[in-house]
């Protein structure tokens, strides 16, 4: 059953931190890997949904700067997920007309895999329903980092003054630019950290944990995450 939540509370951007594929397969018997190919069939699902729900962006955390260090049998089964994901979900999204960018360091991925991160963003620019941002290979640290450094370079270029940095020369350096700030952040699977994850961004989002594995994280725990974002007082809005 469709439970009623009602527009006004619905948060318009949410970003989720997808953890505990690996613990999920790992009380099913099964590797790591098959874990992250049951992540990967759930974002579908919740992209549908927070869509159905009026929500407007979306930004997914599915390989962070530290994902790199891990055994490298995963890491590449993770690639080939992520191409596939590309190739196929990502043409679907495109299907519907839903803008498609990514955050992160895309200098780390196969040179086909940056090919289809440029051209994907270039083809769905111009949509405005919905957005998806997926971050790949990303840090927050080192998009700060980034965004130092080309205010730094602005600087010296003497497009302004020191005195004029302000929070929107910050916004706009960083790669989020544009982005309205997420209200919402979820993480699954029980871990009570950001990880590297949009520190800027978040100043004022609401967190929201949840001990579900990603894999098991469905319609109606989104649902319920909404909701009671719904129920929170919240003190300051977006930029
Ligand atoms: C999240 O699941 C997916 C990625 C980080 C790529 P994990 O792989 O971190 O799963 P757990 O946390 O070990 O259960
Ligand atoms: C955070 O999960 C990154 C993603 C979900 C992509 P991790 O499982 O990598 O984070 P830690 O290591 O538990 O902090
Ligand atoms: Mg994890």
């Amino acid at each position: 059953m469709m439970t009623k939540i009602e527009d006004n509370k619905v948060p318009e951007h949410i970003a989720i931190i997808m953890d505990g594929n690996g613990r999920w397969a790992a009380e099913k018997g099964l590797i790591r890997t098959e874990g992250h190919k049951a992540g990967a069939e759930n974002v579908r699902v919740i992209l549908d949904h927070a869509k159905s729900r009026g929500v407007k962006y979306v930004t997914l955390y599915a390989f962070s700067s530290e994902n790199w260090s891990r055994p490298k049998e995963e890491v590449k089964v993770l690639m080939d997920i992520f191409r596939k994901y590309m190739k196929e979900d990502v043409a679907e999204l495109q299907k519907k007309k839903i803008r498609v960018s990514f955050i992160g360091d895309r200098t780390r991925f196969p040179e086909d895999m940056q090919e289809r991160m440029n051209e994907v963003e270039r083809e769905t620019a111009e949509f405005d329903s919905f957005h998806v941002i997926l971050a790949l290979s990303y840090g927050a640290r080192d998009d700060m980092i980034a965004a130092i450094k080309r205010i730094a370079m602005d600087v010296i270029d003497r497009q302004y003054m020191i005195s004029n940095i302000d929070e929107n020369v910050v916004h706009n350096a960083l790669s989020t630019h544009g982005i309205p700030y997420p209200d919402l952040v979820i993480r699954t699977s029980g871990e009570q950290r950001l990880s590297n994850f949009l520190l800027w961004e978040i100043a004022y989002a609401e967190l929201y944990f949840t001990p579900i594995y990603w894999p098991d994280f469905n319609e109606q725990d989104l649902d319920i995450a909404i909701e009671a974002y719904g129920r929170r007082e919240r003190r300051f809005g977006n930029v």
